[in-house]
């Protein structure tokens, strides 16, 4: 008779929220060759703004290390962000390497895909099973204001439609709105990806980090866009892929697919949040609008094992009681003035 062996299994932890871990979303470049205002305002990250030096961002070497960590400690799903991951130089090689971790369930990327036409079958061949685009708008003035000042709105297409070439489908589309800035176009890119396998989801202009001007007259209520769009293409509300989807779904009437909404202001996700944050200097936050975090990078250079590290997630797991965006409304001028984490240090 078979032997049962009691494999050591290590324990999960919950936050103080009863919340577990179980998304990792890695960012690989703190740089961008995107300057969009809610993001990367020009007049902060200007010519001279000091990004990382290389050697302070963790290497491949390292993101798979503890991301081996990681994965003992629950989580499934890993997304690498930016800045622009692209911009990190032979990043398919990491996406090798992520995909090949025993545990590891889904790699996704988000890019602005100005790179992604070279990229796009390296990096299916690699692994990678989801690719999200962050595309605002199509009107050719528009896209170059939302990002800063680059008309390479086309280069974008290309790369959405290479993606989709080597086997990326079906592709995400983020779009934030800002309202009276792209707003009244958001109908055209659900008119040009309706049918396809891109599926638009519009987020909410959110107040990340403290440099992006933000202010709540500024955000499209989702209510409100879909109210606009199902006038034109009736939706009905679709089943969440998976407990604590960010992205509340809604497909077309007539069957041409599908359209998501993130509501991080008016209809806040936190109860189900189960993402982890790890920036290219490799510290660990708990919240994409954290003003703290925990520094992995140094005990992983001077040569904490795999336990220490694994205990050091822990407990920065056990104590987070994170959830902001519930919180927003209620926070103090005071405790608003705190400085966040910038989203271009910490991807999306
Ligand atoms: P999948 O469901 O795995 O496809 O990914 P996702 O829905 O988490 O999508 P993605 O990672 O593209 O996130 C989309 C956008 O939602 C991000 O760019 C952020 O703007 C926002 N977002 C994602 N996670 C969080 C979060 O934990 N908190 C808040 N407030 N916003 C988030
Ligand atoms: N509000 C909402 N979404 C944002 N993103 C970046 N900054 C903001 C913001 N202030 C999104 C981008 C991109 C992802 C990396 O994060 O659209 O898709
Ligand atoms: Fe770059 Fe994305 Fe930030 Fe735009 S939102 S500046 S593309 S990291
Ligand atoms: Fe999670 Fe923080 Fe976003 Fe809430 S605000 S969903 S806790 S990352």
């Amino acid at each position: 008779m078979a032997q049962i062996v009691n494999m050591p299994v290590t324990p999960r932890p919950r936050d103080t929220l009863g919340r577990p871990l179980h998304d990792l979303r890695i960012s690989v470049m703190d740089r961008c060759n995107f300057r969009c205002p809610y993001c990367m305002p020009k007049e902060t990250f200007h010519e001279h703004y000091r990004f990382l030096k290389s050697s302070e961002r963790l290497s491949f070497e390292e993101i798979a290390r503890l991301t081996r960590v990681f994965v003992e400690l629950g989580v499934r799903k890993v997304r690498l962000t930016g800045g622009e991951p692209l911009l990190r130089p032979n990043l398919p090689e990491l996406v090798g390497e992520l995909t090949a971790i025993e545990g590891v369930q889904d790699v996704a990327l988000t890019t602005n895909a100005v790179l992604l036409a070279q990229h796009a079958a390296q990096l299916k061949a690699n692994g990678l099973q989801r690719i999200t685009v962050s595309l605002d708008s199509l009107d050719p003035d528009i896209f170059r204001q939302m990002s800063g000042g680059f008309a390479e709105r086309d280069r974008v297409l290309e790369g959405i439609q290479a993606a989709l070439d080597a086997g990326l489908a079906p592709i995400k589309i983020n779009a934030v709105v800002e309202r009276g800035l792209n707003d009244h176009t958001a109908l055209d890119l659900v008119e040009r990806f309706r049918g396809t396998p891109v599926i638009v989801r519009f987020i909410e202009y959110m107040d990340v980090g403290n440099r992006n001007h933000w202010s709540l007259d500024r955000v499209v209520p989702s209510r409100e866009l879909l109210e606009r769009i199902s006038a034109r293409w009736p939706l009905h509300p679709v089943e969440e892929n998976y407990r604590g989807e960010v992205a509340e779904r809604y497909a077309f009437d007539d069957g041409a697919g599908e359209i998501g909404f993130i509501s991080s202001v008016t209809h806040p996700f936190c109860g189900a949040c189960t993402r982890a944050r790890l920036s290219s200097e490799g510290v660990l936050y708990t919240c994409l609008f954290a003003t703290h975090g925990t520094d992995l990078r140094a005990p992983l250079r001077s040569g904490a094992s795999d336990d220490e590290l694994r205990t050091l997630i822990f407990d920065t797991w056990r104590q987070r009681g994170d959830r902001y965006s519930e919180q927003r409304a209620t926070l103090s001028s005071r405790e608003h003035a705190l400085r966040k984490i910038e989203m271009y240090y910490i991807g999306g």
